[in-house]
């Protein structure tokens, strides 16, 4: 998924991408989207999102328009076109939790980081989204942050569980 940061978003230093967009080849018989989405997965591995400088150096290495190429990229869930914070917050917005307070839960995310769906926190910290659902349903209302669940949610367990998770990575024994 796409996403907006608060502060603007900086270009990173591309050297080294055109080496990078040289190993990979446009073999006779293959389609522009079989290389281009083994090329988009490499660019986002080396800077951690896809910023438009790179995605127009694709195109002109490629020749593959630009706009099939954002095409794939706000496709697939999996790619970025801003950077992203170091930890991920995803609110499920799905049917079972709507009905038990999913609205509650994402407001009271929005309160306590300052930042809303899509979006990242200034300092990077973290990036917040919606999604269908968790495959959690039985912990009804979840949000994850990174590869944890956090379910039966509240406000107020909202705001204790960022408050322990941001004591837990700002320890020493976490760094
Ligand atoms: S609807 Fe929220 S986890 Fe399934």
């Amino acid at each position: 998924m796409s996403g907006t940061i608060a502060a603007s978003v900086k270009q990173p230093d591309l050297s080294g991408l055109d080496e990078l967009l040289e190993s990979f080849s446009l073999e006779p018989g293959s389609t522009q989207r079989s290389v281009l989405i083994p090329v988009l997965q490499a660019i986002q591995e080396r800077y951690g999102w896809l910023p438009k400088d790179a995605l127009r150096r694709v195109s002109e290495h490629f020749g593959i328009p630009l706009s099939n190429i954002y095409g794939v990229v706000t496709f697939y869930a999996q790619f970025y076109l801003a950077p992203r914070g170091r930890h991920t917050v995803r609110c499920c917005r799905g049917t079972a939790c709507h009905v038990r307070g999913a609205s509650i839960v994402l407001s009271t995310i929005e309160q306590v980081l300052g930042v809303g769906d899509g979006e990242t926190t200034p300092e990077m910290a973290f990036t917040v989204e919606t999604v269908a659902c968790l495959g959690t349903c039985f912990l009804a209302p979840v949000m994850m942050i990174d590869e944890n669940y956090y379910g039966k949610l509240d406000a107020k367990k909202v705001r204790q569980v960022f408050k322990e998770f941001r004591k837990a990575v700002e320890s020493p024994e976490a760094k």
